[in-house]
């Protein structure tokens, strides 16, 4: 029925009822009690106080006030959808993961892009990275890869987590700036994080303004583990690339976009699907063994540094196709639940210090957030192979062990049991050595690979990067901090630095940056290094 042919009446206010007819449903409160007038409270007289006793009210605006759930801390703004991951051929050499096994096989997906530093109402073009989550619902469970679109990260040991993201986030006395990180917290920590100047590269590039989300690049960032049949490892990172190819906008364009329509990436992931044109990304591999790995003079733990594909070319193993819109925004888009630790039999985790501690956050993360240990039961988290455990009770539980039986070793002969074949087997690494808080030496160049990636643009690409440096710097009122970027930018680029540097108008460079790493003994009062005075 449309709103013209249903039957409606005037109410004393004026106010319009419109009354269900034939196939129109009844309105009901939560309870399924029909509600007859669902516009007025009850009331003592005419003009008289609302009665406790108006239950239908009381349950209506107690559910109102309990709809909103906290944002997530990171990575707040986002948008989904649902499609496929396409196996392209058996991968059981290197993996026994069994989504891997059969060429052709299709298995159900879920995306959530997003960005990382802005609320959940911010706008789309915001310089920022791009977060480029995957669930993949595998018959051995689910696979979280929560990856961004950026390949490398800011910090290399997740301790350093709540500071980069606190620096980056508005600044907790004024509360802005909102969702950009042009401001005197965010340079001071990233001028005083030597090994975030990699990342920093990648996020002034173009690649922090793409032009929709169907023309990025995903990364898994860490180096991962496959593991096949014979518990034999082979390192591996992944990436996805768009069929679409790689598109950023201008500078100029993100901010006039902001602007015009803070919507604009979401809008263009629901027209291109909602009209039948669904994007879609290739998953490549860069496979390598321990002596490949050793060869290398950084470390393949370190996830600041990437392997670049002129030394390890990468083989596509499979594609991942979106044609699905979520029918409700929050049921699935705002209540999935990526965790990092989520991997199949046949897929395992490196020692990198950053994955290490992601492994953690997530599960603590989602509970805070989700309210209920439960949060598995949702429809958008739970998998979509069998599952069964004794796992009980607990706020919102919507499955729960049935009969007797819910512990095991037990006597009945009812309830699942362990499996040594199928199960989950952590790879048997070696690992020794004295309990310390330290980084491995070979986590401490922070400059080769921003080098080689601001070399490796073109000329108008580096020129964005110079401008986009430029104007983040400027925005930022304590000359040391500018100055301690100037320094790191030197070492980086000794023409990107100059150019910045007078672009910001320094009256005299600062010396450039250590390439290594001062000890703690060592510390010296330059640019680089030293402790702002307020
Ligand atoms: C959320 C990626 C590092 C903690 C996310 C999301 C992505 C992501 C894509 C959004 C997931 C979604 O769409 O729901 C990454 C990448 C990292 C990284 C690629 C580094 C390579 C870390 C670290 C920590 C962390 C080091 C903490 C130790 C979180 C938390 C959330 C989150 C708490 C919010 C999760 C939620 O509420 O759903 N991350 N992250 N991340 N990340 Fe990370």
């Amino acid at each position: 029925a449309t709103i013209h042919d249903q039957k409606a009446t005037r109410g004393n206010g004026g106010e319009l009822h419109q009354t269900a007819e034939g196939d129109t449903p009844v309105l009901t409160t939560a309870q399924g009690g029909p509600v007859a007038d669902d516009q007025n409270s009850l009331r003592a007289g005419e003009r008289g106080p609302t009665l406790i006793e108006d239950f239908h009210f009381r349950e209506k605006i107690f559910h109102f006030d309990h709809e909103r759930i906290p944002e997530r801390v990171v990575h707040a703004r986002g948008y989904g959808a649902h499609g496929f991951f396409e196996t392209y051929e058996s991968l059981a050499a290197y993996t026994r993961a069994d989504l891997f096994q059969r060429a052709g096989e299709q298995t159900p997906a879920f995306v959530r892009f997003s960005t990382v530093a802005g609320s959940k109402g911010s706008f789309d073009l915001a310089r920022d990275v791009r977060g480029f989550a995957v669930k993949i619902y595998t018959k051995e469970g689910n696979w979280d890869l929560v990856g961004n679109n950026i390949p490398v990260f800011f910090i290399q040991d997740a301790i350093k987590f709540p500071d980069v993201i606190h620096s980056v986030k508005p600044e907790p006395d004024r509360e802005f700036p909102q969702a950009q990180s042009a401001h005197d917290n965010f340079w001071d920590f990233i001028s005083l994080t030597p090994e975030s100047m990699h990342m920093v590269m990648w996020v002034m590039s173009d690649r922090a303004i793409p032009r929709s989300f169907r023309f990025m690049e995903g990364f898994g960032v860490h180096t991962f583990r496959f593991v096949n049949a014979k518990d034999e490892s082979t390192f591996v990172k992944f990436h996805w690339k768009p069929k679409l190819g790689l598109q950023s906008v201008a500078w100029n364009e993100a901010v006039k976009i902001n602007g015009a329509d803070p919507d604009f990436h979401r809008r263009d992931l629901w027209q291109a699907i909602q009209s039948g044109n669904f994007p879609e990304w290739e998953l490549h591999v860069q496979l390598f063994d321990q002596d490949f790995a050793d060869s290398f003079d950084f470390d393949i733990l370190d996830p600041t540094k990437i392997i670049p594909e002129e030394i390890l070319p990468t083989k596509a193993v499979g594609r991942l196709v979106l044609d699905r819109m979520p029918d409700n925004f929050f049921a699935e888009t705002e209540q999935v639940a990526f965790m990092t630790q989520n991997v199949p039999p046949g897929i395992d985790f490196s020692d990198d210090p950053l994955l290490q501690g992601r492994n953690f956050s997530y599960l603590d993360t989602q509970l805070k957030r989700l309210g209920s240990p439960n949060f598995t039961h949702l429809p958008i988290n739970a998998p979509k192979c069998p599952f069964q455990h004794f796992q009980q009770d607990g706020h919102m539980a919507m499955r729960n062990p049935v009969g007797r039986v819910n512990y095991q070793p037990n006597s009945w002969g009812e309830g699942p049991r362990e499996s040594p074949m199928k199960g989950f087997r952590h790879f048997a690494s070696q690992e020794q050595g004295p309990k310390l808080r330290i980084r491995a030496e070979s986590f401490a160049d922070h400059y080769s690979q921003a080098r080689q990636f601001f070399i490796s643009q073109t000329p108008p690409e580096q020129r964005h990067i110079a401008d986009a440096l430029t104007f983040e710097l400027s925005k930022v009122e304590m000359p040391v901090i500018r100055e301690r970027m100037v320094a790191h930018l030197l070492n980086i680029d000794e023409t990107l630095g100059k150019k910045v540097g007078h672009a910001l108008g320094l009256q005299t460079m600062p010396k450039p940056a250590e390439a290594a790493v001062a000890t703690r003994q060592d510390l010296d009062p330059s640019p680089a290094l030293s402790i702002i005075q307020r």
